[in-house]
């Protein structure tokens, strides 16, 4: 694993920082006449970065119309709940009617999670490049739990990292709720991907993560990476606290 880590000022700076990439790399791919295939996590993190695209700044540059947008995972619940990640998402960012309702393609959490989940690989598999028979994004946004889980793979599930299905059904180890989730499969055959992750809470477990350290083995977001074996950490000071000064890229 090569972990590649740029720590930033606070939230707002991180959220910043991936706006300007997601632009970046928009459009780059629009100059193509190809989509921008986005996958994005929940959790108070991501909102931050939507927060930050649905502002004049990225609203005016971004060539909206070249992204198509997936979700890693969805809670099992109804998109008009306010535990719904795409309800999150509307909220902060798709109300204003940014990206096309047809490059829209939510996980529709309100419906039986096992047919949802077929439904959604068949709809990766139709959308995406597929190498090896795995859909491929262009970039996944991840977000860490302070369990250190990412997606909806806990420690608890380690086995959706290695399964043979491209979208599978999890369960909140605390709550029960269910989840849909990529797995490991298609999470760790992407172009790129990246942790978004700010906070003291999680400094802990992004050093032992950064640091390849015995400890990391327990934690779900220290077994993905990108087709070529990056990961890259986008972190606030806080939560790169404890890493040692020769791993701060910038
Ligand atoms: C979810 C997310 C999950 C989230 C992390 C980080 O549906 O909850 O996909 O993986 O990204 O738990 O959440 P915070 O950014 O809120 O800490």
């Amino acid at each position: 694993m090569n972990y590649i880590t740029t720590v930033v000022d606070d939230s707002t700076a991180v959220a910043d920082a991936i706006a300007q990439l997601i632009r970046d790399k928009t459009l780059s791919k629009s100059r193509q006449d190809l989509p921008f295939n986005l996958a994005v996590s929940g959790g108070s993190t991501p909102k931050t970065l939507f927060q930050v695209l649905a502002q004049d700044e990225y609203r005016n540059t971004i060539p909206w119309q070249s992204v198509r947008l997936f979700w890693v995972d969805e809670r099992c619940v109804p998109p008009t709940d306010a535990e719904s990640n795409f309800g999150m998402t509307y909220d902060a960012l798709l109300q204003y009617a940014f990206i096309p309702s047809s490059s829209i393609f939510r996980m529709k959490g309100e419906d039986v999670p096992e047919d949802e989940a077929r439904r959604y690989a068949d709809q990766l598999h139709k959308l995406l490049p597929v190498k090896d028979g795995v859909p491929v994004f262009d970039l996944i946004l991840l977000g860490m739990g302070d369990d250190g889980h990412t997606a909806s793979i806990f420690p608890d599930q380690m086995h959706l990292l290695h399964t043979g299905k491209d979208v599978a059904i999890a369960t909140h180890p605390v709550s029960g709720q269910k989840r849909i989730t990529l797995t490991g499969k298609v999470i760790n055959a992407t172009e790129q991907l990246i942790f978004m992750i700010t906070g003291k809470g999680k400094a802990e477990i992004v050093a032992t993560i950064v640091g390849q350290q015995e400890g990391a083995k327990k934690f779900p977001a220290s077994y993905v990476h990108d087709k070529t074996g990056n990961t890259e950490f986008y972190l606030d000071k806080e939560a790169a606290a404890y890493l040692p000064a020769i791993s701060i890229v910038s």
